[in-house]
């Protein structure tokens, strides 16, 4: 294995971690699903060596560490609370490490290169997946699920809040757009990367929450990550006063509450 992941995680913009494996846990089952529907994607081999990119609670890194009863799985995350939750999951040839995916590199170390709904943080895909499938072995795998739901009004609204006075001042500009590509642009790459077979999908995942209420509670445990850590305790409170004014009355007063969330989901095999 490669020492280049090895560099601490550069901790993120402004107020520092912000992840938080309680908020995020509240709708475990809803986020497991494509995770296990990535998995069923993997190729069993023998004695694989895999890393999973933004390993997150480490519960799932576990499940498919065992799923592949591979040699030896990596976890890595920059993610301090995540880690923390992580090391009760670690033992044997499963281990977490801190690190940035940002500048994750390592030289045909990995027969898979996983990662669950974590590249949607990391800029610059095209340049990002040239460096994971340096990372593969010969006759590597990469899987990975990337969330693609940024056109809802759960997500297009934090746009809206970000660009209206004060939040514009206090964030200086920032709105977060997400780096995530367009579905068929992951089959490009991929055969321009030289993988001899791919899978790629978009699927439209039905998630039944109990309110619309729920939803603003959904977009805390991720998206809205990119606002918290660039504004003050206060800010970020009124901040999600003013989100949840907008977009309420933007979803239907239903229980349980409809809630559609596009992912991208890919494989392939070099
Ligand atoms: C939505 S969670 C997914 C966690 C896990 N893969 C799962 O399926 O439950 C995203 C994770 O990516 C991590 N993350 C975000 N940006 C990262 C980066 N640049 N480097 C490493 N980890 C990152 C976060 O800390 C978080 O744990």
């Amino acid at each position: 294995m490669s020492d280049a992941h090895k560099t601490p995680g550069t901790a993120d913009a402004g107020r520092g971690d912000v992840w938080s494996p309680e908020q995020y846990a509240r709708f475990r089952d809803e986020r497991s699903q494509p995770f296990f529907d990535l998995m069923a994607l993997v190729r069993l081999e023998p004695s694989m060596r895999v890393v999973d990119l933004g390993c997150g609670p480490g519960e799932l890194t576990g499940a498919l560490h065992q799923h592949l009863g591979a040699r030896e799985t990596v976890g890595l995350d920059n993610s301090d609370a995540m880690l923390a939750r992580a090391q009760a999951h670690a033992g044997g040839r499963l281990r977490f490490e801190k690190a940035d995916v940002a500048s994750f590199a390592a030289e045909a170390d990995y027969d898979l290169v996983f990662s669950n709904a974590t590249l949607n943080w990391v800029e610059d895909h095209p340049s990002l997946l040239r460096r994971l499938t340096a990372a593969l072995a010969p006759g590597g795998q990469i899987a990975v699920q990337v969330p693609a739901n940024d056109d809802h009004p759960s997500h297009a609204t934090t746009a809206e809040v970000a660009q209206e006075p004060p939040f514009r001042e206090a964030l200086g500009g920032f709105v977060r757009r997400s780096p995530v590509l367009p579905p068929e642009r992951y089959a490009e790459l991929l055969d321009e990367l030289g993988y001899r077979e791919q899978h790629v999908r978009l699927q439209v995942y039905a998630h039944r929450l109990d309110s619309r209420e729920a939803v603003v509670e959904w977009v805390k445990g991720t998206w809205l990550n990119d606002y918290q850590k660039r504004l003050s305790p206060e800010q970020y409170e009124r901040f999600l006063e003013r989100y949840h004014e907008l977009l309420l009355p933007r979803l239907v007063d239903r229980r349980p509450f409809f809630y559609s969330f596009r992912r991208i989901l890919f494989w392939a095999r070099r």
